[in-house]
């Protein structure tokens, strides 16, 4: 039987982000499957459409899926590169019934204790308190984020740019802090247009600006979680998986 990995990853109109952060994750995986043909797709409809208007022709998960099993694969594995259960993932999931499809980054106890401390290496590497931004979402999966939250260590704090945790949430504990520094880093896969503009932007309403308006030192880190080494090793552990259930 002929069998595939096709990588599933929201997606983004950034093009250094792709590179830096979507691609090192789809060569990981394609480099850990040699036996199954790679293929990639976006979940965002609009991205997609975006990246087509400039002559990137990379598909939806529907057209990608559909054109392996055109292709014969009986057999492709799904991996996931969302960051929750959410909607993103609930539909590429469905669509991709009858494959093997790998669980979203942040997903069980396990995960979320990997992440912290992996996200405490990052604030120890920064020499100062680490503020990061997920996404954050009204579908009931926005509970991940506070999952992750009650095992960040000290010194990390999280909070989203959409759903039910925003930065509010956290301004207490930040004016707490001994010292006015922080670093700031989307808890995304890619540093893409909400770390630009939501987290780093120049704009009133930017992380970066309501936090230096309190009088914090704000140094953005516009790394995406698809740019470290233990991310993609989640990713193809989580793939392994999958394929080994
Ligand atoms: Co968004």
């Amino acid at each position: 039987m002929k069998k595939a990995i096709l990588v599933v990853s929201f997606g983004t109109t950034w093009r250094e982000a792709r590179r830096t952060c979507i691609a090192p994750v789809e060569d990981e995986l394609f480099a850990a499957f040699p036996d199954r043909a790679p293929a990639r797709a976006y979940t965002s409809r609009f991205i997609v459409r975006r990246l087509q208007a400039q002559g990137e022709d990379i598909p939806g998960e529907a057209e990608a899926l559909e054109a392996l099993r055109a292709a014969g694969c009986g057999d492709i594995l799904v991996a996931c590169t969302h960051m929750i259960p959410g909607e993103e993932y609930e539909r590429a999931a469905a669509l991709a019934e009858g494959c093997r499809v790998t669980r979203p980054l942040l997903d069980a106890e396990a995960d979320l204790e990997r992440m912290a401390s992996l996200l405490g290496g990052v604030a120890r590497e920064e020499g100062r308190p680490l503020v990061l931004m997920g996404h954050g979402t009204d579908h009931a999966a926005d509970g991940v984020y506070a999952r992750l939250r009650s095992k960040l260590p000290e010194g990390v704090f999280l909070a989203c740019v959409e759903g039910s945790h925003g930065l509010a949430e956290l301004l207490p504990a930040l004016d707490a802090l001994p010292e006015k520094r922080v670093t700031v880093m989307p808890l995304m896969l890619v540093a893409g247009d909400h770390a630009h503009n939501d987290l780093a932007g120049d704009g009133p309403d930017s992380w970066k600006s309501v936090l230096e308006a309190r009088g914090f030192d704000v140094r953005p880190r516009l790394q995406g979680l698809g740019a470290l080494a233990e991310v993609r090793r989640m990713y193809v552990e989580k793939a392994r998986r999958s394929v080994d259930s």
